[in-house]
């Protein structure tokens, strides 16, 4: 699929094809969106300090609304990664983690979205921040969708390093778990593999909790394969559960939690902080010291 085919599974967007400069190895490619054009160069012959830099135009004006940032693209080394959030809903666990990408608590930039439901808060949240938005899965409803291959490309044409699901209620194709092994995490709100699989999402997770007694609850972030919350845990928070509780109180508080979980091991991750345990456990180095893990 070229660039062309790809932005435009996005209502909002109009493409422009990448253009490669042979003369000067740079890279520039162009995403366009209803308010905005973004333009992006990577020097080909640095690849170890890869510096980009980044220009945002109004398309209704000649002004530039906003001057070119310059910025170093490594972190003690470490280059910056692009990731992919897929939503469903509201998307507040991505509105948290786009903002530490803009903030700089995690080095990476969220370099498109990829939704079911392209009129969810997530999708026209990406919209209006000028972040590309993909369909997936094609649909009866909605032919615009991508087939699971065409995704893979797309995901392959941003360059993403990184997948998180927040809150995407779609079961994740083999396709797509082949082609991002150990690079995919889903969040979910409770401590699993309690109240977890096929059917517990939103609020029957919470009252499932609330039902059967529990007294504590939190949310978990899981590497994700083809079945629906059963990969590796990563982190996990514990949330109390108090004993006139609704199922909004529960989701709540444990959303509260899951905004400040997520950033924190998108963090990690980005700063290529996750380290494999021999048995396949996946563990997190913390920022203060080499040797501690949690
Ligand atoms: C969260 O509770 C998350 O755990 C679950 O879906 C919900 C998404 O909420 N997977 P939001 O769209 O991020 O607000």
């Amino acid at each position: 699929m070229d660039a062309k085919s790809l932005l435009s599974v996005s209502s909002q967007n109009t493409p422009i094809p990448s253009l490669l400069n042979p003369k000067n190895s740079l890279s520039l490619s162009l995403v366009q969106s209803r308010k905005w054009v973004s333009f992006r160069t990577k020097n080909l012959l640095a690849p170890q300090t890869v510096r980009y830099s980044r220009r945002l135009e109004c398309i209704n004006s000649v002004q530039k609304v906003k001057h070119a940032v310059d910025e170093e693209d490594t972190k003690a080394g470490i280059k910056k990664k692009n990731l992919a959030v897929f939503v469903s809903g509201g998307g507040s666990n991505f509105r948290s983690i786009h903002d530490a990408c803009v903030g700089g608590s995690i080095h990476g930039d969220v370099v498109v979205l990829v939704t079911n439901k392209l009129g969810c808060g997530g999708a026209e949240y990406a919209r209006d921040k000028g972040i590309p938005v993909i369909l997936f899965p094609k649909s009866k409803d909605e032919a615009n969708g991508l087939s699971p291959t065409d995704l893979v490309a797309a995901l392959r044409k941003f360059e993403v390093d990184f997948i998180l699901l927040a809150g995407y209620l779609k079961l994740i194709p083999v396709e797509l778990t082949r082609a991002f092994p150990r690079s995919m995490l889903n969040i979910h709100p409770s401590l699993l593999p309690a109240f977890g699989g096929k059917g517990y999402y939103g609020m029957k997770v919470h009252n499932a909790v609330i039902a059967s007694g529990a007294r504590y609850s939190g949310p978990t972030i899981h590497f994700v394969d083809e079945h629906y919350d059963t990969g590796r845990i990563l982190a996990q928070r514990v949330v109390p559960v108090l004993w006139n509780d609704t199922a909004q109180d529960l989701a709540a508080r444990v959303l509260q939690e899951e905004h400040r979980l997520y950033v924190e091991v998108v963090a990690a991750l980005c700063e290529e902080r996750v380290i494999w345990r021999e048995d396949g456990v996946p563990i997190i180095q913390t920022k203060e010291n080499a040797n501690d893990y949690s």
